[in-house]
């Protein structure tokens, strides 16, 4: 007997050849019908028990959360739901699961909130909700993966240890041995990082972006897909101090070519899930649905989630310069009536994301591209523009999400370059490497970095970052 996977099976014709299939029990209806789920699909199978032929012991094993196999013959189903259910010739108990325990889990069948889920993150895969939201993951960073590998860019691995902070804002987490409680003090009393592992300070690496510079510029076309860490205290719902980041470098594209790839990329990706992840969208959809139903009208999402996707899809992302974008806000209603928290009073302002999804949200009501920010507000390596005040960097910004990717054309030249290092502070020393760059064939070349789970937020419809990673690591918490 071929043991198949549900989803196979709710495919299947109906058939008297003899099937197999485990899982774990959803539901247990009138000691007769088992809702069976294997994770390959939202969807449970119906298992049909002949419960005066079944020994009492064994069906007293079917509990919510069980691990069984069933064996029996696929045949039409009866009932409503589903078109074929399997008529149980055996059951297998492969693992229990105490009834009185499950109460107290979040496998208990209720509505449980997501707080309540998340403290057990060990267990909500188990739900529908996590199972939908981490089959998407799944299909999304494959698809992340084909986009990229279909245009011709080599998947590069950078560095999770480095001695470098890419974004020179210091947000990094210290890699070290060396023995917190009695560290290795130099002359001034300082700890002494030159006896440490490395023989220098470390840290885990806050964008890959650096070293993806280097083989754009051997390879032409790279991109990174890994975890980076950020110690920043954002303790809000698009914040992790773990979070996956996809980072294309392309050797020759300007500043318009990125966003030209930022926009086909991102697009590529939706579609692909639009086309692959049919049920798990649709339930989605239909919880955003049950979700908005507590909220105010005015509150309520005029678009469901897959139309949401499509309308991405089917416009063009709004490019927009970050002058013209200060000038709007600045006029703007929230402005004026002072309802923003931060005020645009001047250019040079940072945006926050208010303003951000103020522009996407309300102004526009469509991805918007950001471009040429003041240096002041952003990192050392994007390109200075002829105005000497800003930069040639973007921002890609969504609704509901505010900020999803952020990317620049890169200052090639050297002496440039050298000298935003200086003013800003950045060494020289560390980065040499970096600046060899621009001594040896430098050129035009640009590019970007997705945060993952924002794209993950975006598609699942879910609302908070930490609901759509395995297990979220955010200030005051790394369990699991
Ligand atoms: O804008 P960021 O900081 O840009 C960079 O790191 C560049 N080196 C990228 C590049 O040009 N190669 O981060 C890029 C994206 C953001 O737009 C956001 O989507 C995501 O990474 N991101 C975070 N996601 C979750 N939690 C955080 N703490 C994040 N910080 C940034
Ligand atoms: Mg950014």
């Amino acid at each position: 007997m071929q043991p198949k996977e549900i989803i196979e099976l709710l495919r299947s014709e109906p058939s008297l050849h003899p099937v197999s299939i485990s899982g774990w029990v959803r539901s247990f209806r009138s000691n007769r019908f088992i809702a069976l789920n294997d994770g390959s699909t939202i969807k449970n199978l119906q298992c049909v028990v002949d419960f005066e032929n079944f020994e009492e012991d064994i069906l007293a094993k079917v509990t919510v959360g069980a691990a069984i196999q069933v064996e029996g013959h696929l045949v039409e189903s009866q009932g409503q739901g589903q078109t074929v259910e399997i008529q149980v010739s055996k059951i297998t108990i492969l693992g229990e699961a105490d009834p009185e325990e499950v109460k107290l889990t979040i496998l208990s069948p209720k509505r449980h909130t997501l707080e309540k889920l998340r403290e057990q993150a060990h267990l909500r895969v188990r739900t529908n909700t996590f199972g939908a939201v981490m089959r998407l993951r799944s299909k999304l960073a494959f698809a992340v993966h084909e986009y990229f590998q279909k245009n011709g860019f080599n998947y590069m691995h950078t560095p999770i240890i480095t001695g470098s902070d890419a974004e020179g804002a210091g947000e990094m987490f210290r890699v070290s041995g060396l023995d917190p409680k009695n560290p290795p003090l130099d002359e001034n009393g300082a700890i002494n990082y030159k006896e440490d592992f490395f023989g220098k300070e470390t840290n885990l690496t806050v964008s890959g972006q650096l070293e993806a510079e280097t083989y754009a510029m051997g390879l032409g076309k790279v991109y990174t897909f890994g975890p980076t860490f950020r110690a920043e205290n954002s303790n809000t719902s698009r914040h992790l101090a773990e979070f996956w980041m996809i980072e294309p470098e392309v050797a020759f594209n300007d500043l318009n070519d990125n966003m030209d790839l930022a926009e086909d990329f991102i697009k590529y990706v939706l579609q692909y899930a639009l086309d692959n992840c049919q049920d798990d969208l649709e339930f989605l959809e239909n919880r955003l649905l049950q979700e908005e139903k507590s909220k105010p009208q005015s509150e309520r999402s005029e678009m469901n989630l897959r139309d949401k996707l499509s309308f991405v899809l089917d416009n063009n992302f709004k490019r927009v310069s970050y002058t013209e974008a200060i000038d709007i806000l600045k006029n703007s209603k929230p402005n004026k009536k002072k309802k923003f928290k931060y005020l645009i009073e001047e250019w040079g302002a940072d945006l926050q994301s208010e303003h951000e999804r103020f522009l996407v949200e309300k102004h526009f009501k469509c991805p918007v591209i950001l471009f040429d920010y003041p240096a002041k507000i952003k990192a050392f390596y994007m390109r200075l523009n002829e105005d000497e005040k800003t930069v040639r960097a973007m921002d890609v910004l969504f609704p509901g999400i505010g900020e999803i990717v952020g990317g620049s054309q890169r200052e090639e030249r050297y002496d440039v370059l050298k000298s935003k290092m200086k003013a800003m502070d950045i060494s020289e020393e560390e980065l040499s490497w970096y600046l060899d760059l621009r001594k040896f064939g430098t050129c035009v070349h640009s590019g970007f970095g997705l945060g993952f789970e924002r794209l993950v937020l975006f598609v699942t419809g879910m609302g908070n970052i930490r609901d759509v990673i395995p297990y979220p690591r955010t200030p005051g918490n790394a369990d699991f």
